[in-house]
């Protein structure tokens, strides 16, 4: 068996030449799809296929950044068409939410970190969004989409940013499940909050979510998608 850190050669020439003569979508099964391509499943890899006019994306480059942390998927290999990277085995958070699980306390701990991280490397996460944000079957969530971050070489002033952009982070990603009431509550508690004890309060790595949980959750997920 090939390690698993590589892609082997006559796996890539495979790829381009399924995409090539567009034949990828026949034999392999599509993971996801979002505005900027299309996500196959390649035995463990996913393969991400840019659309003709996304050329311009920067996936690679910023992805290859941050591999340093667990939260982002290995990447493999890149071309100008398409790039290999680790096939992320569980539901986007968008997928799990409508299961009707409440995700919003058990992951965004994780979500605060992997932020942190990317600003402490000088990359702003935008687009961050429930179907970029995946949850593996060890409860651990994954970054899957990180096309339209931005890099920067103002690592401090964007540093002194991120506690800002957490709170509207948390907003816009999981607001619009929770009550007004709460929300303004919420909100006051921010504003009354010293930033910097907060963002730190954050950035531990609780991964409060059990197994069993996880297992309930991927059976009512797969109930919803094969009705
Ligand atoms: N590494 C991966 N493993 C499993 N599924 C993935 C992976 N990457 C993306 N997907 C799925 O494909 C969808 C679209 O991928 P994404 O990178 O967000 O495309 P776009 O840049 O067009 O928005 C995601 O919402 C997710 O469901
Ligand atoms: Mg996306």
């Amino acid at each position: 068996m090939e390690p698993f850190h590589s892609v082997p050669q006559e796996a890539i020439d495979h790829i381009s030449s399924m995409i090539a003569s567009g034949q990828i979508q026949d034999h392999y099964p599509l993971l996801g799809e979002g505005l900027s391509g299309k996500v196959y499943e390649f035995e463990r890899f996913a393969v991400k296929v840019f659309k003709e006019d996304s050329s311009e994306r920067q996936d690679h480059w910023i992805l290859n950044q941050l591999q340093s942390h667990p939260s982002f998927p290995t990447l493999y290999h890149y071309e100008d068409q398409f790039m290999v990277m680790d096939k992320v085995n569980g539901f986007t958070m968008a997928q799990v939410m409508k299961s009707g699980e409440n995700v919003r306390d058990s992951y965004y701990t994780q979500i605060e970190d992997c932020v942190e991280h990317c600003y402490r490397q000088g990359i702003i996460a935008k687009d961050l969004h429930l179907n970029n944000i995946m949850i593996d079957q060890n409860n651990h969530i994954k970054i899957v989409d990180v096309g339209r971050f931005h890099s920067t070489d103002q690592k401090k002033v964007f540093h002194d940013r991120l506690t800002e952009d957490l709170e509207d982070l948390k907003y816009c990603l999981f607001s619009y499940s929770s009550s007004k009431r709460r929300k303004r509550r919420r909100h006051r508690r921010y504003k009354s909050s010293s930033s910097y004890s907060r963002s730190y309060s954050y950035s531990s790595r609780s991964y409060s979510s059990s197994r069993r949980k996880y297992r309930k959750t991927y059976k009512k997920i797969r109930k919803l998608f094969s009705t």
